[in-house]
């Protein structure tokens, strides 16, 4: 009998990820806001469901009695969160609150997608035990969310990755998806050469939740990639391995884009616990755009 595995947000680009990794050997069934882009013919069972609706979820967790739950739905719009504050603290906040009281309950393990923004951004990179100092409203939320799951009592795995890319259908938000059009396209795009991270790559990301989940690794974890780059450099890999006119990527600073809220400039996660405790070979950024470009070309 497959365990039954339950994905928040399961239509988003990690969502469809953990699906891709977990569908052969695990039953799965999915939350989301839209009834998605699993075919009715699959094992795939998605509910549409808004998670802000406390008795709802509720209902449905307990009906479905998953063996985990995976939460990787978010208030993710970092700018429209400065005028929706309240909206984000609910969902990014209240929501993970909630569902790790759920399987609090029902004694199952929570798997809860954080963020590199709960850190300034000042001096990164930064391990798992940095103090957090989130800015912005998106930033504080996702901060709150997470320290409401680790101070629940939940069997917890609390993963932050930064700037996350990879494939999907139908994705709403994806760097590399949008960067590799509008260079297939030949249209000129501007890039931000001031704000650093080590990009995570959705598919290896949720290899590692699984190998986390399989061996209750309780606590905060980060994963990335090997190297710390501007997104300016991120761009030129990116055009580079899709061999695409890496000339019509200009460099800009981020006073340049007036966005509202606050982004970590100097970010990045450093990631030697995963690789210690886990035997996790962290990768260049060069070699995970190539299994990213492998993955896209067998669609
Ligand atoms: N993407 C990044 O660069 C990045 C970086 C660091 C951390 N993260 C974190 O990683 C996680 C996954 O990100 P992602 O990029 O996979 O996100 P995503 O592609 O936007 O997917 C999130 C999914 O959750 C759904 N959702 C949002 N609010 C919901 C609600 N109230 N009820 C039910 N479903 C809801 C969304 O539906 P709609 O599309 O209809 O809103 C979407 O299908 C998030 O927790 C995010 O904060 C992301």
């Amino acid at each position: 009998m497959k365990k039954r595995l339950l994905i928040t947000g399961i239509n988003g680009m990690l969502g469809q990820n953990l699906v891709k990794e977990y569908s052969k050997d695990y039953m799965i069934s999915g939350i989301d806001l839209n009834p998605g882009i699993y075919p009715t013919h699959s094992d795939i069972r998605v509910t549409q469901l808004d998670l802000n609706d406390s008795t709802a979820v509720n209902q449905h967790i307990m009906q479905v009695h998953p063996h985990a739950l995976i939460h990787t739905a978010a208030y993710t719009n970092v700018d429209r969160a400065e005028a929706e504050r309240e909206v984000a603290f609910a969902v990014n906040a209240a929501v993970p609150a909630l569902l790790a009281d759920l399987c609090l309950e029902l004694d199952i393990p929570m798997i809860h997608i954080s963020t590199d923004y709960v850190f300034d951004g000042q001096k990164g990179p930064y391990a798992e035990s940095d103090p957090c100092h989130p800015h912005g409203s998106y930033a504080e939320s996702k901060y709150a969310g997470e320290k409401a799951v680790l101070d629940s009592g939940a069997k917890v795995i609390v993963v932050r990755p930064n700037v996350m890319y990879g494939h999907g259908v139908d994705l709403k938000s994806s760097f590399v998806d949008w960067l590799v059009k509008e260079l297939r396209g030949n249209n000129p795009v501007n890039i931000v050469d001031d704000q650093y991270n080590n990009p995570t790559y959705a598919r290896r990301l949720s290899q590692v939740i699984r190998k986390l989940l399989e061996r209750d690794a309780w606590g905060i974890w980060h994963f990335g990639s090997k190297e710390v780059i501007s997104r300016y450099s991120f761009a030129l890999k990116i055009a580079d391995n899709f061999g695409l006119p890496s000339e019509l990527i200009n460099a800009i600073s981020t006073g340049d884009l007036n966005q509202r809220a606050p982004r970590p400039m100097r970010s990045g996660l450093i990631c030697e616990k995963v690789k210690r405790e886990l035997g996790i070979n962290i990768l260049s950024i060069g070699e995970e755009l190539a299994l990213l470009k492998e993955e896209m070309d067998v669609r």
